[in-house]
């Protein structure tokens, strides 16, 4: 198309290049130059502006139908199988091998957690799973943040722009404690019937994290709840306690310090001994002996409360713990990255 207005023609060119960098090839019937362009109609001498008008409706037809097109063919590409690991549509014989099946291994973090499993098992817990994805109300609202609370920040979350029904966006859950509220609902006739709400949940959270050796934006964490009548602190650390010295497999030290947590109260932090050099300082525990673990306390009663469970009849602990950490301390591991890498010289150590 051949435009006699030396302005519509520069447009024309412009427009024609920019839409084929256009991710949403639409997009170019919004530009702002085309605004711009019919906005200079009115101050035109009268004689003009008719042709400066068909021109710019003929500028607008030209797109139209650039955007027609793209979208036809776009509609009529084969829809790719985005879970298929080759090219759907490479030859067989020209597709990359894949490794044989039999040579491949579990993932040392999901044999340690059915090793924690198993304890917890062992000391009546039950298991359950966490979610991918998950509402402001689990992750944050059934938890006793109050709305627009700063520590809601601390929990870099990734979050999803589609909105939940209340119009928040919905959430990649950044801890397992997401699970607790429906857990106290589900089990709560446990206590009826005099037994305690006893479950661990050890499954994948994600943070929006800069990456180093320490920090990792997809990981998992153990979470885990107990509730009952005359539930207190001391049990808590002595199940902990027990856990620990039963995974690592020798006698260790505990200690607790105070720490904030909405939905627990008291809050704390909760470290052990270096299970490594047992309290004489090593790189590990940074030469101080100990390790800060894991995030614990007793469940606040606003928590228990919106679970429909009466904190003056019954109170609980949680906890909350990184699995990757537990492993990298068993086996000495420097850097928590090499968990997601797929690296086979990794992996292999522990098949
Ligand atoms: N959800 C906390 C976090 O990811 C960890 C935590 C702390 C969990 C205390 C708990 C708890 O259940 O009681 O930082």
């Amino acid at each position: 198309m051949n435009y006699q207005n030396p302005a519509i023609a520069q447009l024309a060119a412009d427009l024609r290049t920019r839409f084929d960098t256009l991710e949403h090839k639409a997009d170019i019937l919004k530009a702002v130059e085309l605004k711009a362009m019919y906005a200079q109609l009115p101050q035109l001498p009268a004689d003009e502006r008719g042709v400066f008008g068909k021109e710019m409706n003929q500028l607008r037809t030209e797109l139209q139908e650039l955007v027609d097109a793209a979208t036809e063919q776009a509609e009529a590409l084969p829809p790719i199988d985005v879970t298929a690991p080759f090219d759907v549509n490479v030859p067989a014989d020209q597709r990359p091998s894949l490794l044989p099946s039999q040579t491949g291994s579990r993932h040392p973090l999901m044999i340690e957690r059915d090793i924690i499993l198993d304890i917890f098992y062992r000391m009546g817990f039950a298991a359950s799973e966490s979610r991918e994805l998950d509402d402001d109300y689990h992750m944050f609202g059934s938890l006793n943040f109050p709305d627009d609370h700063p520590a809601r920040d601390d929990y870099d979350t990734f979050m999803t722009t589609q909105l939940d029904a209340n119009g928040n966006r919905l959430v990649a859950p950044a801890h397992t404690s997401t699970m607790q509220n429906r857990l106290l609902k589900q089990y709560a006739p446990n206590l009826e019937r005099g037994e305690p709400i006893a479950v661990v949940v050890p499954d994948r959270v994600f943070r929006n994290e800069d990456l180093d050796a320490r920090h990792e934006h997809t990981f998992y964490q153990l979470e885990g709840i107990y509730v009952a009548k005359g539930v207190h602190a001391g049990m808590l650390i002595a199940t902990l306690k027990t856990f620990l010295q039963e995974y690592y497999g020798k006698e260790l030290d505990v200690k607790t310090q105070p720490f904030y947590f909405p939905f627990t109260e008291p809050s704390f932090e909760f470290a052990l001994s270096c299970p490594f050099c047992d309290k004489k300082g090593c790189n590990i525990c940074s030469q101080t002996g100990w390790i800060e673990l894991l995030g614990c306390g007793m469940i606040h009663p606003n928590v228990l409360r919106e679970a429909g469970i009466d904190p003056e009849v019954y109170t609980g602990f949680a906890w909350g713990c990184g699995i990757d950490r537990l492993v990298m301390m068993k086996y000495g591991i420097e850097d928590v990255r090499h968990f997601q890498s797929g690296k086979l010289d990794f992996l292999r150590q522990f098949a």
